[in-house]
């Protein structure tokens, strides 16, 4: 069966057959079709527009055509242009005559606006279980190192000291908001669009709300021409997609910064890094590069949909069509990141001994000196500008906070006294003990909480 000559002369040119056919790709969607079309077959019977054999018939063709698929005997053709086609005119095959009333009722404009929602909704579900389980990896490593403290950094420069737990537990909540976005774009996924025909509904007593139900979705569509025309539901996945990979990115490349000699954070297992051709002593962290690599086709690919969709007038167009590579590379991009990531962050071993060392180095109990002084009294802007005077003098007398003396300190301000000492890297973080800070008991809470997160799921 070749697809809709009847009002043509001419037979379509090859190249524009290989220009418009999409099975290369769409044939994705085989699953989501078939079932769109066996409950189409039911309700058709249900409401008598066909009979309950016919529809028996079909739907036995349908699923003998999936096993085709499944096992990799079917024969896809690029003349039948389209998944639709492919699976429509083996089913004629199959069944003859019957087969040919199965399109009754409908089009191929509502049938892949159902496919893709199908397969958003399905691409959704997938995705929120890697999400969770990137979380558990993450949780695990934190709990696993709870008392190691590291330099947190501001403009990349050691700012102050915080927990390691409490540094891997910022990724927990960026990926748990990427979890939300990702539940909040099911919402939009979930609307069943069938019975919208090409455009503007169709002339049969059909029952939409039985095809809902058997296709698992909570709403029908209100409008037949919105139903058809719009991909709202691709953009939201796309755009929460790049929101989660750029989380990806950033923590990419921390562990990239991490692994490297010159922080040396952290170890990267040998089974997630790699090695040079040219340079024996190298380990890269190629997973975590090419996921920030990888980062920017996702975005790419947000950019390419909102470009296609950009002032197309209604209804159906076959613009559409091109929803779908960039769609499926981003899932595949996505899904795949999210897997070798928790991997990866499962395997890694933590250096608490060099982080610590690194909160050690330099003048990072700075703004702790400044709150002591602020304790005895002295406006907070004051004590700032004291403790600077007295970094400056540190630095151009080669002495740590340590080494100085009490008449040095004292020399700077009189509120300086001998208990100055007792400022170390454990009491500055024992201290920001306010709700979400970084004191141990914060983090402890923090970490009961998110186990609860992802242990309700
Ligand atoms: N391959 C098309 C798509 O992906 C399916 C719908 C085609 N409809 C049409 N009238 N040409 O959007």
């Amino acid at each position: 069966m070749k697809p809709l000559r009847g009002r043509f002369r001419k037979e379509v040119e090859k190249k524009v057959v290989e220009y418009t056919a999409s099975i290369d790709f769409d044939k994705r969607l085989y699953k989501h079709d078939i079932a769109g079309s066996i409950a189409h077959a039911r309700m058709l019977a249900k409401q008598a527009i066909i009979s309950n054999k016919e529809a028996e018939l079909i739907v036995m063709a349908l699923t003998s055509i999936r096993d085709e698929m499944e096992q990799g005997i079917f024969a896809f053709s690029d003349d039948l242009e389209d998944v639709h086609m492919n699976i429509e005119s083996r089913l004629i095959e199959k069944v003859g005559e019957v087969g040919q009333k199965l399109h009754t009722a409908r089009s191929r404009n509502d049938q892949i606006a159902l496919d893709m929602r199908l397969y958003v909704k399905e691409a959704i579900y997938n995705t929120i279980e890697k999400l969770i389980e990137l979380q558990k990896a993450l949780l695990d490593l934190a709990e696993a190192n709870k008392d190691e403290i590291m330099p947190g950094y501001t403009h990349l420069q050691r700012a102050q000291p915080v927990l390691f737990a409490h540094h891997l537990l910022a990724y927990f909540e960026m990926l748990r908001r990427d979890v939300e976005r990702f539940h909040d774009c099911r919402k939009h996924a979930d609307v069943m669009p069938l019975g919208s025909g090409a455009l503007a509904g169709v002339p049969y007593p059909i029952d939409r709300e039985f095809l809902a139900r058997e296709l698992g979705f909570s709403q029908i569509s209100e409008n037949s021409i919105d139903a058809v025309s719009d991909r709202d539901f691709v953009i939201e996945y796309q755009a929460a997609a790049s929101i989660a990979m750029m989380h990806l990115s950033r923590l990419a490349e921390e562990l990239i910064l991490w692994s490297s000699a010159e922080f040396g954070f952290i170890e990267l297992d040998d089974a997630y890094t790699t090695g040079s051709s040219l340079m024996p002593q190298k380990k890269n962290p190629d997973v975590a590069e090419l996921a920030r690599g990888k980062t920017g086709r996702v975005y790419g690919n947000l950019l390419a949909i909102l470009t296609t969709m950009k002032a197309l007038p209604l209804s159906y167009n076959r613009d559409l069509q091109e929803d779908k590579e960039s769609l499926f590379d981003s899932v595949d991009t996505l899904l795949s990141t999210l897997d070798v990531f928790a991997g990866m962050v499962r395997t890694a071993k933590m250096k608490g001994d060099k982080t610590r060392r690194a909160t050690e180095e330099g003048y990072i109990l700075a703004t702790d000196l400044a709150d002591y002084l602020v304790k005895k009294g002295v406006p907070f802007r004051e004590a700032h500008s004291i403790v600077g005077g007295l970094v400056q003098h540190a630095i151009e007398n080669e002495k740590s906070f340590k080494e100085l003396g009490i008449d040095e300190y004292k020399s700077f301000s009189q509120y300086f006294d001998n208990d100055v000492y007792s400022i170390t890297v454990d009491s500055s973080v024992k201290a920001r003990n306010a709700v979400g800070g970084t004191a141990p008991e914060q983090v402890k809470r923090q970490l009961a909480r998110a186990r609860t997160i992802v242990e309700s799921v």
